[in-house]
């Protein structure tokens, strides 16, 4: 039987407001990128916090941060009912994508505690190194390690922008211990349930408090240089030219008209990086870097659609005489999420008179990852008007505070059998 839970709201959005500070962008923004010097400070902020709610605090080797409730009676053997989410914020973001998954399930373990619940599994609470790709490019580098979706090797030699190893960043934070030591296998946890904002306007506009994630979009991410022959802007003529940024810009046309003809309103396509050189008024772009996210419900379909760009990116390149090459950052498949675990969050919205609906993510998520290891489902909260990664992103005390109770409630029950 679980316990009636007060929700300590206050303390909570203090928690919020507090972590929103460690950022690398002036307030209402949020700006914290994987190990930098303000998410390191933000780390040491989240490890105490989890030691005063009388956690055991352990960091892997790629700085997962793992907060341990473990029971008096169990032995240690037994597999581990587990949440979390992430901290680092992309640049110009929010104070609420990410953290309410982690801040509001350390309330919910002390809402569980303070009500007597005493857990028969351990319970543990993650949080994950770079669910953002904004350091190397990549997402969520802390679980496709733990869930074994990357090797050791892959990630150790990715490298940011300034060429950057993973490995010189893992030695700014401390973290010496093998990579190969991060790997989790099938059966470690028992389940991994994620709360999250919804990171879109479904909820609000159907006034629903709780979504219940049945299945995670599977993204994919690619980076394709063009270069072109440049030149001065004033003396090439236009029939003389080979203009990379004017290449570029036809394949970021191509994605949109991928994404839209695909068949299947669940395809996405996005030109999110646009770098071109020398970024000067009077000369021509001559070498250009697009960064391109495609990510769909369906792996078919989205297949298909980046097939549709690849051959665009062909065609339009031979027509302009510019050169392409072609990288896959990563293509992920799309994720299920176990029937069981979104009826047990189900039953807890119903006990809790809380309407709630299935739903899908179109963002992806660190469940992504987790879902190739264990049973997993997410709890999703309205933000309003559905916006994310920007300043103005907000969820009210009380939409958050419904979705911690609903998180307690799962984890309670999931952990008590
Ligand atoms: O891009 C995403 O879906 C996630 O917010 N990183
Ligand atoms: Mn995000
Ligand atoms: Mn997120």
């Amino acid at each position: 039987m679980i316990p009636t839970l007060s929700i300590d709201t206050d303390r909570l959005q203090r928690w919020l407001d507090e972590l929103a500070q460690f950022s690398e962008a002036a307030p209402p923004a949020v700006t914290r990128v994987l190990f930098s010097d303000e998410d390191l400070a933000a780390r040491a902020w989240v490890k105490r916090r989890f030691e005063e709610e009388g956690l055991t605090v352990r960091e892997d080797a790629v700085g997962n941060i793992f907060g341990r409730w473990q029971p008096a009676t169990e032995t240690g053997s037994t597999p581990a009912v587990a949440t979390g989410s992430h901290i680092d914020a992309i640049p110009n973001a929010g104070r609420y994508d990410g953290t309410v998954g982690v801040l509001g399930a350390l309330e919910a373990f002390s809402a569980l505690r303070r009500a007597g619940f005493r857990p028969v599994r351990p319970l543990e609470l993650i949080v994950f190194t770079a669910e953002e790709p904004t350091r190397f490019g990549l997402g969520c580098l802390g679980s496709r390690l733990l869930a074994g979706a990357i090797t050791p090797d892959r990630a150790a030699a990715l490298t940011d922008a300034d060429g950057r190893s993973l490995d010189d960043w893992r030695a700014k934070a401390g973290l010496a211990q093998d990579l190969a030591n991060v790997r989790l296998h099938a059966g470690h946890y028992a389940a991994f349930v994620e709360l999250h904002i919804e990171q879109g306007p479904l909820l609000e506009r159907q006034h629903t408090p709780i979504g219940i994630v049945s299945a995670i979009a599977g993204p994919s991410s690619y980076r394709l240089r063009l270069i072109g022959e440049g030149g001065h802007a004033g003396a090439v003529l236009m029939p003389d030219r080979h203009d990379a940024g004017l290449a570029a810009a036809e394949i970021a046309l191509a994605v949109e008209r991928a994404a839209k003809s695909s068949g299947s309103p669940d395809t996405v396509g996005t030109t999110g990086v646009f770098r071109q050189l020398p970024n000067a008024i009077n000369s021509i772009p001559c070498d250009v870097t697009l960064e391109i996210d495609v990510r769909d419900t369906s792996l078919d379909t989205r297949t298909a659609a980046w097939a549709q760009v690849e051959a665009a990116i062909a065609e339009i390149c031979a027509r302009r005489g510019v050169r392409w090459t072609l990288d896959t950052i990563s293509a992920n498949p799309p994720a299920t999420c176990a029937a069981d675990l979104v009826e047990t969050v189900s039953r807890a919205c119903a006990a809790l008179n809380l309407p709630s609906q299935r739903m899908v993510s179109r963002a992806y998520h660190d469940t992504l990852f987790m879902a190739q290891i264990c049973p997993t489902t997410m709890i999703f909260i309205p933000c309003r008007g559905g916006v994310s990664h920007r300043p103005d992103e907000y969820s009210s005390p009380e939409q958050i505070a419904a979705g911690v109770r609903v998180l307690a409630h799962t984890l309670a029950q999931a952990a008590s059998q």
